[in-house]
């Protein structure tokens, strides 16, 4: 994805060392970190320097190979106090037994080290040509969209950021937005700024400016209004994990637009690569764990000003809050889900049309 004329990815691998963007500093500064040990991969997943489902997996597989290559390190804790980063993306569990799966065949260190590094790069590559796949699926919705109003905008609503900071590239709910603005298709996003940590005002709305991509930032209670008023022709976002028969978890707030978008006859869509479906289970209410972070992100507001970030407190100091992360979408309220496969129901028979090796 470009900034500023150049292409970046948001993770990357050089001679094995291995380098992100600290998002925090987003979109005021653009700095990066280098990760140089699996506790440093650990301490930026949780800290969420970076942050989306996609790469908090490939964040924890280049862990995983930082692990391996250093001598007298135990690979099955350091894979432990990965996945105990953070509960909700199941990406995260996905990459990390991907990678201890790679290294079984194997028993010394350097070719474990060797094996960790081609499993991070194959996950980090292949969650990027599947989002770039994701695009083309998508693209197809919208055009149909814009072939209905021709001459004018597509309006389309998205929460959080399922972008290519998210992932390694492209994005998920963004690929197909991307895909349409540069074949021409006249769109503009409507960017929930997702409280508390603003993921939406801060790194969707960064990455639709660099990309050129007409957007503008609404408050997470606006959409509601929106789509009563015709202004929303359809909703994608992402998800963090979606089960065998479609019940999505998002960022908290996910669902509030699906009911929105349901009641005002809005398509509501969900892009998601392989690597974001948890195909052991099926009621997402009752089964996916939902993150707690800390009060403080609730009680205080990060902004930027004479060249620093400064918290800000918001509420009286005495007030207890509570911090959910993330709330699940029921299938019932999916139109589809757009896949590197394809689009398709939120339904476990069609899910399974399409990935028919999790029958
Ligand atoms: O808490 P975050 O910033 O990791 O949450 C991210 C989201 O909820 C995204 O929408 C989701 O990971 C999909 S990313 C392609």
């Amino acid at each position: 994805m470009r900034i500023q004329g150049q292409h970046y990815q948001s993770i990357w691998e050089d001679a094995g060392s291995v380098f992100i963007i600290d998002q925090r500093r987003l979109p005021h500064e653009l700095d990066f970190l280098h990760l140089s040990s699996w506790e440093d991969a650990a301490t930026a997943i949780r800290d969420m320097a970076v942050r989306g489902a996609p790469l908090i997996g490939a964040t924890a597989a280049y862990g995983m190979y930082l692990a391996a290559k250093t001598p007298g390190v135990a690979i099955e804790d350091a894979a432990k106090a990965l996945a105990a980063t953070r509960p909700t993306a199941v990406d995260l569990f996905f990459a990390i037994s991907g990678s201890l799966q790679a290294m079984k065949a194997t028993t010394d260190h350097a070719t474990k080290a060797a094996a960790a590094l081609q499993y991070a790069r194959d996950f980090a590559q292949t969650s990027a040509a599947h989002c770039r796949a994701i695009g083309e699926h998508g693209l197809e919705l919208i055009r149909a969209v814009a072939q209905k109003k021709p001459g004018q905008t597509v309006h389309i609503l998205t929460h959080c950021n399922a972008g290519w900071l998210a992932c390694i590239d492209y994005g998920t709910a963004t690929a197909p937005i991307y895909l349409a603005h540069d074949a021409g298709i006249p769109v503009h996003v409507w960017v929930d700024e997702t409280r508390p940590r603003n993921q939406g005002s801060k790194l969707t709305a960064y990455e639709l400016l660099h990309h050129g991509v007409p957007h503008t930032v609404i408050t997470d209670n606006a959409g509601g209004h929106l789509m009563q008023h015709g202004m929303v022709d359809m909703v994608i976002v992402g998800s963090d994990r979606t089960t065998r028969q479609g019940d999505v978890a998002n960022k908290i707030g996910t669902y509030l637009k699906a009911l929105a978008a349901h009641d005002n006859g809005v398509p509501f869509y969900v892009a998601l690569p392989e690597s974001s479906f948890d195909w052991t289970i099926r009621d997402g209410i009752a089964e996916i764990p939902i993150e707690e972070r800390d009060a403080t992100e609730v009680k205080y507001i990060e902004g930027w000003s004479e060249g620093r970030m400064h918290a800000v407190l918001i509420t009286p100091e005495a007030s207890p809050a509570k911090n959910y992360g993330f709330d699940v979408t029921p299938a019932r309220l999916v139109t589809g889900l757009i896949t590197e496969r394809g689009v398709c129901a939120a339904r476990e028979s069609a899910l399974l049309e399409l990935y028919p090796e999790h029958q």
